[in-house]
């Protein structure tokens, strides 16, 4: 059965952005010119998944209006003649079929997944979170799908980082496969301390799942921080009869971390650099700028 639904968890409350994110989600902070959750779900779409589910919550009707139509504005772009700005704003409305749901209580990012599972069903979906964006250029939604067809396990997407940052993600045992790429996933634990993370691999913000992590979702108890973790339900899975366990599939392409102040402005450096319309002009004034001191 060919993976057609994503979920895309975007109900977190942004702290680390106020007070940008007082009034406004922080899944609509521009990424150079197009507010990030919309890279997020253009991804999806690449990879096939044109069925797109949203968890928001409360501060979040930003995120509805801005995948649906401004009819308003379309009218006054089409009588400026403006038909790239015109496309720009089209586009966003008809990229994918967009629903939502409301997470209620911010119980964690396995609380969140949960709230998905009427959408979703008995079929496998893919869960794309929004603080890793992953570069157009590199297709690791489409290479996890493929690993999830070959083996029928859920699969991660696993980048080796700097085990200093052991305590910022959830961190995998692995198992080598006959892939050069592909790991059996063992162990996973949240956000371990550098002294007792099992490895380097540290999961990055994509998943395609087996739906038999719900069931194993509604028994997962609060685990680090206080909330229901998917890591602990997908270490769960690992060992489970049903659901086949998990795979890694180990990326090495460009990914832009959104997810702190710091992150977030290396991001749009990056994605600025290597865009075509703005690339060489901020390029060189980059350089300009860095060799002034
Ligand atoms: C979440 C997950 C974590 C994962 C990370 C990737 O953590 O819980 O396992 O490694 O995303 O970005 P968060 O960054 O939401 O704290």
């Amino acid at each position: 059965m060919p993976i057609v639904k994503a979920v895309i968890p975007a109900a977190g409350m942004g702290t680390r952005f106020l007070p940008a994110t007082k009034a406004m989600p922080k899944e609509m902070l521009p990424v150079v010119d197009k507010p990030a959750i919309q890279y997020v779900v253009e991804e999806a779409v690449r990879a096939g998944l044109h069925d797109v589910l949203m968890i928001t919550g409360r501060n979040k009707n930003a995120l509805e209006n801005h995948f649906d139509r401004n009819t308003e504005l379309e009218a006054l772009l089409r009588t400026k003649g403006d038909q790239r700005r015109l496309q720009e704003v089209m586009h966003s409305t008809q990229l994918a079929n967009m629903h939502y749901v409301r997470q209620g209580d911010p119980l964690g990012l396995g609380h969140a997944v949960l709230r998905a599972q009427m959408h979703v069903g008995n079929s496998p979906f893919a869960v794309l979170l929004g603080d890793d964006l992953i570069d157009s250029r590199d297709d690791l939604l489409g290479r996890m799908i493929d690993v999830h067809d070959q083996r029928a396990t859920s699969v991660v997407a696993l980048m080796e980082i700097d085990p200093a940052l052991s305590h910022l993600y959830g961190i995998a045992t692995v198992e080598v496969t006959d892939e050069d790429d592909v790991v059996k996933v063992t162990g996973l634990v949240e956000k371990p301390s550098v002294e007792s993370a099992p490895s380097n691999l540290a999961v990055i913000g994509r998943y395609v799942l087996q739906p038999d992590v719900f069931s194993i979702l509604e028994s997962t108890e609060p685990g680090s921080g206080g909330e229901i973790q998917l890591t602990d339900a997908l270490n769960t899975l690992t060992t489970s009869a049903s659901g086949g366990g998990v795979h890694g599939v180990i990326f090495r392409g460009r990914r832009y971390d959104t997810g702190d102040r710091l992150d977030y402005l290396k991001a749009i450096v990056q994605v600025a650099t290597s865009r075509e319309d703005l690339g060489p002009d901020f390029t060189t004034w980059l350089r300009e700028f860095v060799t002034r001191g």
